[in-house]
């Protein structure tokens, strides 16, 4: 059979990665349409070999050697489909770099993802998890997805409902996972801005900047960027991957008896239960800047781990580990791992 889709051997991924892990994929292949991402599926598929997606390497935690096909969805393209006086109906391929996609969309006088600006990583695995920031996740405006079904390398469509977007969560984390490469979003904008300043810091930061002025989407995705760029380290200077870990769901009971101890604890309500700030747990438990070999936590934000210079993944791992174990015997509370783990054995709990 002949692949139209170049794959190379033993790839590195080094440069793919921004916690900067060093990786090796067996099969790399970029695929820039839909005929070169069905031809490399067709590749995986006579080879046996399980598929990996890559964006932009911002949500992952990779082991030495991929025994994969790892797949850098590579699809460009932007589109306004529609628009009436509230809504402007955009669509935009995978392979399309988050921020620049948000930059776009205010450009096209489309707004609701100013809030979501300055998030690394390209549009199709923003449903993966349902990105989110200062307010706003990928949900609020997300209309359909198409996305590759890796067995029939048919596209299918997915609607709001059936991908069962949560808190950090969608359907391909679960009952759906490994099972498609997503590789087109359709998103509906307002047509006119509708501010979102309810995260605290933002708006005194505008109200800061701007007095009694209305801010303009402009105006709010540069705070947004500034407050990022205070509060998380750059992946191009110091590798890391984010948030490390999910803000933890506690129940009311459970948030009493945390209260009780710990009267100043982080936390903000999630319908009848709450949500914990993993990175004032971890900061409590005096981990904030420690480190480890080449893993510690970040000096400014607890909650990202970063790679000092010279870690494997399962350096990353371990540290991992140690921060769950010492937040759960200081509070009682168990974080779960926010990026996906790929280790070449596969035998590591997820
Ligand atoms: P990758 O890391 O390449 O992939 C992540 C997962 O999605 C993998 O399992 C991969 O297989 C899968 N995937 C990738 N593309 C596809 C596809 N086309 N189809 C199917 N599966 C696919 N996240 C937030 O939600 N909010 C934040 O505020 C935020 N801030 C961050 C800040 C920093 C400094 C960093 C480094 C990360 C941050 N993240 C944040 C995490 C990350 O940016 C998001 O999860 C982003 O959506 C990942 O995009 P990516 O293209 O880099 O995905
Ligand atoms: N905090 C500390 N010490 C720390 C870090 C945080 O006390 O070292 C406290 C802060 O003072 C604040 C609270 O924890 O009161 C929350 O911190 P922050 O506002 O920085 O937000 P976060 O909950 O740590 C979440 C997301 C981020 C997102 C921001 C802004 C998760 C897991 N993380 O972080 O997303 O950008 O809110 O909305 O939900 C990501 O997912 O990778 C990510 C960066």
């Amino acid at each position: 059979m002949n692949f139209p889709v170049k794959i190379c051997d033993n790839y590195s991924l080094v440069e793919r990665n921004t916690l900067g892990l060093p990786s090796t994929a067996r099969y790399y292949a970029e695929a820039n349409t839909v005929a070169e991402l069905q031809s490399a599926l067709a590749f995986a598929r006579e080879k046996q070999l399980p598929v990996i997606p890559l964006g932009g390497g911002s949500n992952v935690v990779l082991g030495d050697f991929l025994d994969a096909l790892v797949v850098h969805v590579n699809l460009k393209g932007k589109t306004v489909l529609s628009r009436d006086q509230d809504c402007v109906r955009v669509r935009a391929e995978a392979g399309e770099n988050w921020h620049e996609f948000v930059l776009w969309s205010l450009d096209n006088q489309a707004y609701g993802l100013e809030n979501l600006s300055l998030i690394p990583g390209n549009v199709g695995a923003a449903p993966i998890q349902n990105i989110g920031a200062y307010g706003v996740e990928l949900t609020d405006s997300f209309v359909s997805l198409e996305a590759m079904n890796l067995e029939s390398g048919q596209v299918e469509y997915f609607d709001r409902q059936s991908c069962r977007f949560g808190y950090r969560d969608s359907v391909f984390k679960r009952e759906k996972r490994d099972q498609y490469i997503i590789v087109a979003v359709t998103l509906d904008l307002d047509a006119t801005l509708k501010p979102n300043l309810g995260y605290g810091q933002l708006g005194d930061l505008l109200a800061r900047r701007l007095g009694d002025q209305a801010p303009s989407a402009v105006d709010i995705s540069r705070a947004v960027c500034d407050i990022r760029r205070e509060k998380l380290p750059d992946p191009s200077e110091v590798g890391n991957a984010g948030s490390f870990f999910k803000n933890p769901e506690v129940s009311p009971s459970e948030m009493d008896r945390l209260k009780q101890e710990y009267p100043n604890i982080v936390a903000y309500p999630l319908g009848q239960n709450w949500k914990l700030a993993a990175g004032w747990l971890i900061d409590q438990a005096g981990l904030k800047g420690e480190r480890e070999g080449c893993v510690g936590t970040y000096q400014k934000q607890a909650l990202v781990l970063v790679n000092h210079g010279g870690a494997t993944g399962r350096d990353v791992l371990s540290f991992s580990r140690q921060v769950q174990q010492k937040v759960n015997e200081k509070f009682g509370v168990q974080l779960e791992r926010e990026p996906r783990l790929y280790m070449d054995d596969d035998k590591i709990p997820l």
